[in-house]
């Protein structure tokens, strides 16, 4: 049986040991153990079900192709979120030779592996699934159960519980990697994909943009490979595969007024500069083709103009930063950056082709992978259309100590986390409360689906969006799994109950946020939190 240590944490959100790195290390090749001895014994497939995010992705195609190096059966599955309806399809899904199987016995035919979720929904997955035959591969905070038993009957990896935080220093995908490296070292090709799933999850947090805390282990198993280089560098969004004046306009994170989303304004701004955009032979040249007296040229055109349209140094200074290579990647192919391969997974999954995304991640070049280019021109004409729409029609309003989107009909549930998350990266809302965005659920008439995102400043005064929607989910009698980390939490609640949700949240929130208030759970900074 899998005996977890208990949290090393007095309340959730807080650190208040150090973090154990040996520790979790060893635990993970203790709960590989048992995860492949229990496989041995009871002859289950494995059912992966994987969040629909780069990181999440990502993590899925690290676990899938360990299950395939050790020859045992499973299959895959990209959901939104666990819920109450995954979990009933994913549990019902399958039948023995050919005859149908009632859900009960379905479940008992299988082994679910979560990864990238699962630790905030230990409550829920107990109440569903056979605790014995679920692992869970996660970084996300862990929920406070009543029932304490639960964290020891099912197999549970996750940094928090050794007191290292999930947030800021190892994504699902690096959880994921840590677990597959432990199956078998060659697993050790796997490493890039864990850095795509931390960059997916803005875990860029270090010096220059750089991956830190226990992501190190990962970068550095990645370069001693010789699979992924690091750099500091110019960081436009298409570097090896876009013309400069594309890479530009594609360049979000930042999102640069009067530039990003806007071909002719780039191509108008590279000519002025006298940059030239193609080779002798008229092949566009790229970002990675300029000499380093063009590239510092351009980012001192950049400064000017981002500080002429409002941006502010902090953000402006986000233009150069480290740059993570794919090294046997064809240049062509927008896979080479890692932060591009990320936002291609991304796009799949959340436009709901998270099954191209983890065949991409998994290394098809071919079919899917023009495929997946099909996905992400689609996905970045809707964020193009999206971000458009928000900043003309006023969709933020301030409400409860709280800024909050209404994306109503018009923004898909799937990427109103997306937006949100740009609005707050570009600076076009208040960085002195969280953003919270809401949009009606494609497939549930009677849900909404909630992202709050925080900028980090917020966290270091104590903000934990994850505790805070977990803590109001209970106080508003809401019985839905939601939570994530502390700069970036989410939900689905019944439509009716939103007004309800938003005042309790935004009371949460003040609460956390009052000096010394014992709600507050000031997050100490570890030498990981940079
Ligand atoms: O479920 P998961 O942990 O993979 O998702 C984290 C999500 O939160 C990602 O979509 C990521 O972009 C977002 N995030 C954010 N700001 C942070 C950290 C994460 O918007 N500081
Ligand atoms: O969906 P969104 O991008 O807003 O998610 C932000 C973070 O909150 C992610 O880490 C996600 O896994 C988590 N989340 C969660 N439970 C939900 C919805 C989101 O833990 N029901
Ligand atoms: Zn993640």
């Amino acid at each position: 049986m899998a005996c977890p240590p208990s949290p090393p944490r007095k309340s959730r959100g807080s650190h208040v040991s150090a973090p154990d790195y040996n520790g979790f290390l060893e635990h993970i090749g203790k709960v590989k153990d048992q995860f492949l001895k229990k496989l041995e014994h009871e002859k289950a497939t494995v059912f992966l079900v994987t969040h629909h995010d780069a990181d999440g992705i990502s993590a899925g195609a690290i676990l899938s192709m360990a299950l395939r190096r050790q020859s045992i059966p499973f299959q895959a599955r990209v959901v939104k979120q666990i819920s109450a309806k995954y979990i009933g399809d994913i549990a019902a899904a399958g039948s023995r030779e050919g005859k149908a199987l009632s859900a009960e016995e379905t479940a008992d035919q299988k082994f679910f592996v979560f990864t990238d979720f699962g630790s905030g929904q230990l409550e829920f997955l107990s109440r569903n699934l056979r605790r014995d035959r679920v692992l869970i591969i996660d970084h996300h905070e862990i929920e406070d159960v009543k029932e304490k038993a639960i964290l020891s009957e099912m197999l549970h990896v996750n940094p928090w519980l050794f007191g290292i935080n999930g947030s800021s220093e190892i994504s699902g995908a690096g959880v994921a990697y840590l677990f597959a490296r432990a199956m078998d070292p060659e697993n050790q090709a796997l490493a890039s994909l864990a850095i795509a799933g931390a960059l997916g999850d803005m875990q860029d947090k270090g010096d220059k943009t750089s991956l830190a805390g226990m992501n190190r282990i990962i970068v550095d198993d990645a370069k001693n490979l010789g699979l992924v280089s690091e750099a500091v560098d110019i960081r436009l969004f298409g570097r090896y595969s876009r013309p400069i004046h594309l890479a530009l306009s594609f360049t979000t994170d930042p999102f640069i007024p009067g530039l990003s989303g806007d071909e002719a304004a780039c191509a108008t701004f590279v000519q002025r500069l006298k940059i030239p955009m193609t080779h002798t032979g008229e092949k566009p040249r790229t970002v990675s083709d300029l000499t380093k007296e063009e590239k510092s040229q351009l980012v001192s055109a950049l400064i000017e103009w981002s500080l002429k349209h409002g941006m502010t140094a902090n953000v402006i200074k986000n233009l150069l930063g480290t740059i993570y290579t794919l090294e046997n990647e064809d240049p062509s192919t927008n896979l080479k950056d890692l932060r591009e391969f990320a936002s291609v997974l991304n796009s799949c999954g959340r436009l709901g082709f998270g099954g191209i995304g983890l065949a991409i991640a998994m290394g098809d070049r071919k079919e899917i992978f023009v495929e997946g280019q099909h996905v992400i021109s689609e996905y970045r004409k809707r964020i193009a259309n999206y971000m458009d729409w928000v900043l003309t029609t006023g969709a933020i309003k301030k409400r409860d100590g709280l800024q909050v989107l209404d994306g109503g009909t018009y923004i898909d549930d799937a990427m109103i986390g997306t937006i949100v998350s740009m609005l707050l990266t570009s600076r076009h809302v208040s960085t002195d409360t969280p953003v919270i965005g809401w949009a009606y659920i494609k497939d549930d008439p009677e849900g909404v689906k909630i992202s709050a995102r925080a900028v980090q400043d917020l966290v270091f005064k104590g903000l934990n969006l994850g505790v805070a929607i977990r803590d109001v989910l209970k106080e508003t009698d809401i019985d839905s799994p939601g939570g994530g980390h502390a700069p970036a939490a989410g939900v689905e609640i019944p439509k009716g109950k939103l007004d309800k949700f938003l005042k309790a949240l935004g009371r949460k929130v003040a609460g956390q946020l009052q000096p010394g208030d014992a709600a507050g759970q000031q997050p100490k900074r570890t030498q990981s939190w940079i």
